[in-house]
């Protein structure tokens, strides 16, 4: 074969490749969109729920309250369509986790509507039991950098938003919080948006350090009830 000849073969290999890989990515990405709109618009079943949960229990706890050094985030409580977002991201690799990924996957919840009972159980629970914080230095330092950047999606008191799928921050727990911040802006959080992630890059580390702790400390909003997954159906 010439060197032209190599050069246009190597050249179409790269094109194939390419083309296979943006086409895998797209079929992913709109696999997953179909599914959050599936699971959004289905009528959840809180006590089918209820039985998909005890796989999750494992780690999440009965309560959903994650672990108390912080590594499993607290999900009891969480806004219904937070939590769908969440599984449908890790079941499509948009969010990295090999637990997660595993759990998320379709041996575990089969159907959109096993991700939508099994979230609108989640945010149902009430949320009781201990919560991992950090030294308490930078609360007010946490409190005025948050009240500055962060609270006008998240809400002025860290409740986050049903209807824009923005998560409740406050009340979980400093460590999870911590990580997903580097994650982001380490790249290893896939989903988050690239706004998101140079904004997180812009604090310093005594911000993050504060905000984490400041919304660790502060009270997770009231239980929105079995039927959040209902009130969701007019998000998309
Ligand atoms: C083997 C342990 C384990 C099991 C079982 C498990 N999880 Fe998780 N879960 C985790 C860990 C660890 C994380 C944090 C991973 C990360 O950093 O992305 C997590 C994260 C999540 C999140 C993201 C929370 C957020 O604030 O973004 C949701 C939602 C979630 N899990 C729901 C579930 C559900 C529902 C089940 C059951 C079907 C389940 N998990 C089973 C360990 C587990
Ligand atoms: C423009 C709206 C917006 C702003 C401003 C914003 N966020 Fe977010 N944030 C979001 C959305 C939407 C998500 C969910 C991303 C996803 O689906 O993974 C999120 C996710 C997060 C998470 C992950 C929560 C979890 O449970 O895993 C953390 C932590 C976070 N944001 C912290 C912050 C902090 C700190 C600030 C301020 C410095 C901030 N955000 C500003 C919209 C926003």
């Amino acid at each position: 074969m010439s060197a032209s000849k190599a050069t246009q073969a190597a050249l179409e290999c790269v094109v194939l490749a390419t083309s296979l890989f943006v086409a895998h990515a797209w079929a992913a990405v709109s696999s997953a969109s179909r599914d959050f709109s599936a699971a959004l618009r289905a009528q959840p079943d809180v006590n089918r729920g209820a039985t998909l949960f005890r796989d999750c229990a494992a780690c999440h706890g009965a309560g959903g309250m994650g672990s108390e050094e912080g590594n499993v985030p607290r999900i009891a409580g969480q806004h219904a369509s937070v939590v769908i977002r969440q599984l449908v991201d890790y079941r499509y690799e948009q969010r990295w986790d090999i637990r997660m990924e595993h759990f998320a996957g379709r041996h575990i919840l089969g159907t959109p509507q096993d991700i939508a009972d099994v979230a609108a159980y989640a945010a149902q629970l009430v949320g009781v039991g201990p919560r991992n914080v950090g030294d308490g230095e930078l609360t007010e330092h946490g409190s005025r950098a948050y009240a500055d950047q962060c609270a006008h999606c998240h809400g002025s008191s860290g409740e986050g938003n049903a209807k824009d799928v923005v998560p409740i921050l406050a009340g979980q727990h400093y460590e999870y919080l911590l990580r997903q911040m580097y994650d982001a802006v380490d790249g290893r959080r896939p989903n988050f948006s690239r706004s998101h992630v140079r904004l997180l890059a812009r604090l310093e580390q005594d911000d993050l350090v504060g905000i984490a702790d400041f919304l660790s400390r502060l009270d997770w909003p009231e239980s929105h009830g079995p039927t959040s997954g209902e009130r969701q159906q007019d998000v998309r």
